[in-house]
């Protein structure tokens, strides 16, 4: 690949993909709204306010692929996650649509799926049952890549990424945990597909506790290594042994799905 965009690139996960994937690309063309430093040997910084169309268009001009990142990635306002979310995610497929048609691997949450129960096995068919405003918001994301591929030929990879982070921090995370190098691989091998249409995957690691069925998706060839095991003694000796009926248990999207409304609350 020659360009590849990552937007959100100073949060979270964009800051663990940015030396990650150098080298996957010629040119790693990073955006987000914050600093993102000085660009390094072979990438490329682009400062763009998501909500913005033509910026967003001069943004994907000439990229090959997309990974889509940028965003509220927790519950704030309607406001915040209209214009951060609904617009941003709006503008980042029309873009692509009035430029070069990158494929893109567009960052879902579990939280579209939040409000499904534990012990419920989740896969593709699976409805949405968002878990909040943020969670809705990726039910948008979600439809506008099946809307763009069947209308647009645009393939894309929605990603319901369950924690992306160096280490599970909770015993919810022993199940939803996803290593950062799973990430990469996965990232890796649904770019290199020859074909990859509109699919859905789950993002977690080889954990022992599996909430979710990604065989639907065996086609692309992702196998995660990794799993949260080797943390659990850590975390089950430093946090407290939930109830089995604690509603932070029961349900998969956790304390997203038990919060209140944010308007109300802040
Ligand atoms: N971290 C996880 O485990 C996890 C889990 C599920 C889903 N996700 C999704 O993955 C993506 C990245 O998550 P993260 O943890 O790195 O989030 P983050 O909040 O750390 O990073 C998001 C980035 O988006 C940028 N951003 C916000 N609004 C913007 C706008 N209007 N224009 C341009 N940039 C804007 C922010 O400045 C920030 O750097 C998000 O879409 C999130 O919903 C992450």
């Amino acid at each position: 690949m020659h360009r590849l965009l990552i937007t959100g690139a100073g949060g979270n996960v964009g800051k663990k993909l940015r030396d990650r994937l150098a080298g996957f690309a010629d040119i790693l063309r990073l955006s987000d709204i914050v600093d993102l430093g000085e660009a390094g040997e072979g990438e490329e910084i682009v400062l763009c306010d998501l909500a913005d169309l033509d910026a967003v268009i001069d943004l994907v001009d000439g990229v090959d692929g997309i990974i889509h990142l940028g965003g509220a990635s927790v519950e704030n306002t309607f406001e915040y996650i209209l214009n951060a979310n609904i617009r941003g995610t709006y503008n980042i497929f029309e873009a692509a649509r009035k430029t070069g048609k990158p494929r893109i691997l567009f960052a879902s949450s579990i939280h579209a799926v939040g409000f499904h129960p534990r012990e419920k096995r989740l896969d593709d068919d699976t409805p949405f049952r968002p878990d909040c405003l943020y969670g809705v918001s990726k039910c948008f994301g979600e439809s506008l890549a099946s809307y763009y591929y069947d209308k647009f030929d645009i393939e894309s990879a929605v990603v319901r990424i369950g924690s992306c982070e160096f280490e599970p921090v909770d015993r919810r995370m022993l199940a939803t945990w996803l290593s950062p190098e799973d990430f990469v691989q996965m990232i890796k091998d649904i770019f290199n597909a020859p074909r990859l249409a509109n699919t859905m995957l789950y993002g977690a690691s080889a954990n022992k506790e599996q909430w979710w069925d990604n065989s639907h998706a065996a086609f692309i060839g992702w196998t995660p290594q990794d799993s949260s095991e080797q943390f659990r003694k850590k975390l089950e000796a430093s946090t407290p042994k939930p109830t089995w009926n604690d509603p932070n248990v029961v349900l998969q999207g956790g304390r997203f799905a038990t919060a209140g409304h944010f308007e109300d609350e802040n």
